[in-house]
């Protein structure tokens, strides 16, 4: 019997699968079918699938082509199914040629000709409505903002809001945006949807005027700077019906969110230590050493570690303490001391002083250590006692990562869903109320 095996992600089956399928099981006598599993299409980049991986397992089956269907979930995978399976051909759509060269030392490799003038990705931007979005602020996390952003599906950035038109027009030219603009009005008028990446004390009016123009806002860390602003915002978005989310971008990450998914299930026992640390060294004449712009190590950077403190201990904080270094009117340095019940944490975290920037939760267990940079989760271990039993986790964390933050805030908008677990408006809340208490100057020493 001549056994040949094919691969893809078949998302919304389409008359290109079928004859591929077809011409597939031609080539043989018993057809396998590798299906990629929806975590490895999100590794992989495809993060807009429409159908998960059993709707396109069944369409699969329902083209009655296949003999087996077998799930394909890590690179390399094909060699050994191709090996266990005893496989004879291998074969894939011509848009491959070449690149599976190397199975020709298990099989033989076809490449069948590709049905043109039709794919998925096609049939997805036929079915999706394109959400037009603009950013408010042209500094540095805009300029890495845009190119993340062609890699999320159903979002086009169409258009940039500076006070100073000089500076908004030359972010459009860069990026060739439809417009730009430095009256608010104009700018809210041809948008569904805004990404405000201007300096910290802006945020806040910001968030409300987008909000009150019926705008659905992604929001730079930190979200805001006073906990009742937070709470007023996160009501309003609510009241109208429109997304309001912090881009904490590292909640967002694959990685990270298996992480937390894994020390929930109990992994290393209970969680009794946080230790999160990060540290940014800035030039001095940076608006993050800048007092009156809101400068300093807690508004920079706090965000981060404080969410993932939250995640994992919950909001029910009992006690804080900071140690800080402070040059002019700016935390150049902090360290912070959370407890909990049964548990304590800590942030490191610096803009004028450098520390290990990982992150270590220690249960009853084990332990799970992320080495720097962890904002950034691409690995991480867990360790026990019997070193043995350790595990090691390893993912890809695409370029900037923002891309994974604003796939979530588009598809909240397009699902019209007003909340997410990755990063939930108490969440957001909690941190600004921390970053206030921080900034009125309470349970600090000054080192
Ligand atoms: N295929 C084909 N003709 C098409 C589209 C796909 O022959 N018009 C083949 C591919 O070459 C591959 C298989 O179908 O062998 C599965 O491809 P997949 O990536 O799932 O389909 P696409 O439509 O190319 O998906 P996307 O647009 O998301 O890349």
């Amino acid at each position: 019997m001549k056994k040949v095996i094919t691969y893809g992600t078949y998302d919304l089956l389409h008359e290109g699968h079928l004859n591929l399928l077809r011409r597939a099981k031609e080539l043989g006598d018993y057809l396998i079918v590798g299906v990629t599993s929806d975590s490895f299409d999100q590794e992989r980049g495809k993060l807009n699938v429409h159908n998960n991986v059993l709707e396109r397992i069944q369409a699969i089956k329902d083209t009655g082509f296949a003999d087996e269907v077998i799930i394909e979930e890590h690179i390399g995978q094909k060699i050994d199914d191709i090996q266990f399976h005893q496989i004879d051909v291998f074969a894939i759509g011509s848009d491959w040629e070449g690149k599976f060269d190397y199975l020709k030392e298990y099989c033989e490799v076809v490449y069948l000709p590709r049905t043109e003038g039709i794919s998925s990705t096609m049939l997805r931007a036929g079915k999706d409505r394109v959400f037009k979005l603009g950013i408010i602020g042209s500094g540095r996390i805009a300029n890495r903002f845009v190119p993340e952003a062609r890699y999320v599906s159903r979002v086009e950035v169409v258009s940039i809001y500076n006070p100073d038109s000089s500076e908004a027009f030359e972010f459009k030219q860069r990026f060739g945006l439809n417009e730009s603009h430095s009256d608010l009005s104009e700018f809210y008028k041809n948008i569904d949807a805004v990404y405000i990446a201007s300096p910290h004390l802006t945020h806040y009016e910001y968030i409300k005027s987008s909000l009150l123009n019926g705008k659905h806002v992604l929001c730079e860390i930190p979200l805001c700077l006073k906990g009742e602003e937070a709470k007023e915002v996160y009501e309003l978005a609510k009241s109208r019906n429109l997304v309001l989310l912090e881009a904490c971008k590292t909640a967002f990450c694959p990685a990270f969110l298996h992480l937390v998914r894994i020390i929930k299930s109990g992994i290393i026992g209970d969680v009794v230590d946080v230790q999160a640390s990060l540290s940014k060294l800035v030039d001095r004449s940076m608006r993050e050493f800048n007092g009156s712009e809101a400068g300093g190590s807690i508004t920079e950077l706090s965000p981060l570690p404080l969410m993932v403190i939250l995640k994992l201990l919950g909001r029910k904080i009992k006690n804080v303490t900071y140690y800080s270094l402070f040059e002019n009117d700016v935390d150049i340095f902090t360290k912070g001391i959370f407890t909990f019940s049964g548990a304590v944490a800590s942030i490191t975290i610096g803009l004028g002083v450098k520390t290990e920037g990982n992150l270590v939760v220690s249960g009853t267990k084990g332990y799970l250590y992320v080495p720097s940079p962890w904002w950034k989760t691409e690995y991480f271990e867990i360790r026990y006692e019997d070193q043995n039993n350790n595990r090691k986790f390893y993912y890809h964390f695409a370029e900037e990562g923002l891309r994974y933050e604003i796939q979530e805030f588009i598809s909240m908008i397009a699902g019209q869903r007003t909340s997410t677990y990755k990063m939930k408006a108490e969440e957001s809340i909690t941190i600004a109320d921390i970053i206030e208490c921080f900034r009125k100057g309470e349970n600090l020493t000054r080192l």
